[in-house]
């Protein structure tokens, strides 16, 4: 057992200012506001629309509010993870540029990708960096810039995604607030039903392909509903009892922000009252890596020490978690 639990110790997040309302895809797509509302929870997202920034630009925004809002010197920041579905280019590391791009000068870094899932598997990852006793300062940022890979004439998907960025920093902490527990799971069988078949290295991008739209994201939104309603709900619970936390010990759900009717779902299945349960997915819709961080971002100021957080996270692959973390700090 670590002499330290890696607690998160500050937050920051970023979205692009260009709104994509519901009303404007009415003019993309046979949709409308009150059909996506419904069945998503959905009533905006925001769209990087500058030709040549990528997800770095989300990540370096994010991790400069946090260095802004916390004070924190850059230059001591030893490790820097880019959590992704989106990397700025193949070959090149997204985070590398990132962290030189913010002046964490001092720090190595190295992109992790799993889908939706890759901010909730980033936050165990860089727990035990923290844990280990090595590293002090770990600076976890989620990013996808979704619309890079999104075909705005598929009503199954654009309707969904937006881009965003998060970051939080976790350090060493004494008193046994910080991550607690994971449930980490991921199952292959699962990625027929969300994925972007061409582009990555089983087929490269052709010029067929790509005036098929086999390049962007295509998804069987029914079948990766259910499997996320069952998968979050179960992981949820079985983080809640091996814990032997009660719903009364549950202070908020940070759940993935994929559609509302999931994390209602996750919610009624813990018994959870809908005022513990963080919600932004009018704002942004599903920002991929960013749904967690952006959360806590916007609710850091209602957020207390000791506060027993439960995160829930369910995305491609499929790959999907719970984390129980309890909060380090009153902001
Ligand atoms: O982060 C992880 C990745 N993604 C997810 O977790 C997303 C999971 N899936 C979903 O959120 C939902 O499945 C969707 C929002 C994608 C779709 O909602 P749904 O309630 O599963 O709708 P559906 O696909 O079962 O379609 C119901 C009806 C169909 O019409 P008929 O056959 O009943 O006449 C669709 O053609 O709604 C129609 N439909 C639409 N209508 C208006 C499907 N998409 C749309 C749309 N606008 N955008």
């Amino acid at each position: 057992m670590s002499k330290f639990s890696a607690a998160i110790t500050a937050v920051g997040g970023y979205v692009p200012d260009y709104v994509l309302t519901n009303k404007m895809l009415e003019d993309l797509v046979d949709t409308n506001d009150e059909w996506i509302t419904t069945r998503t929870g959905i009533k905006e997202r925001r769209i990087l629309k500058e030709d040549g920034k990528g997800t770095s630009y989300l990540a370096i925004k994010a991790a400069k509010n946090l260095i802004e809002k916390s004070g924190i010197d850059p230059k001591e920041i030893e490790l820097v993870i880019v959590a992704t579905a989106t990397p700025d280019m193949k070959a090149a590391s997204t985070s590398a540029y990132t962290a030189t791009q913010i002046g964490a000068v001092n720090a190595f870094s190295f992109d992790l990708e799993a889908a939706c899932s890759s901010f909730l598997y980033g936050m165990s990852v860089a727990a035990r960096y923290i844990e280990s006793g090595k590293y002090k300062k770990v600076l976890l940022i989620g990013a996808d810039k979704n619309s890079s890979m999104i075909n705005y004439k598929d009503r199954a998907t654009c309707i969904i995604f937006g881009d965003g960025g998060g970051a939080v920093l976790f350090e060493p902490n004494k008193e046994g607030f910080g991550l607690q527990d994971e449930y980490l799971r991921s199952n292959g069988s699962g990625r027929e039903f969300l994925q972007a078949t061409y582009g990555g290295s089983s087929y490269p991008s052709t010029a067929e392909a790509i005036k098929e739209h086999k390049h962007q994201v295509f998804q069987d939104g029914k079948t990766v509903f259910k499997n996320a309603v069952f998968n979050m709900a179960d992981v949820a619970v079985k983080i809640l009892d091996r814990n032997n936390l009660t719903t009364n010990d549950v202070s908020w759900l940070v759940a993935h922000q994929a559609n509302k009717r999931i994390i209602d779902a996750t919610a009624s299945r813990i018994d959870l009252e809908e005022e513990k349960v963080m919600m932004n997915i009018e704002k942004y819709g599903n920002t991929t890596s960013a749904t967690l961080p952006l959360l806590l971002n916007d609710y850091e100021s209602k957020l207390k020490k000791g506060d027993n957080l439960i995160f829930a996270a369910f995305g491609g692959g499929f790959t999907w978690g719970s984390i129980y973390l309890k909060w380090a700090y009153n902001s």
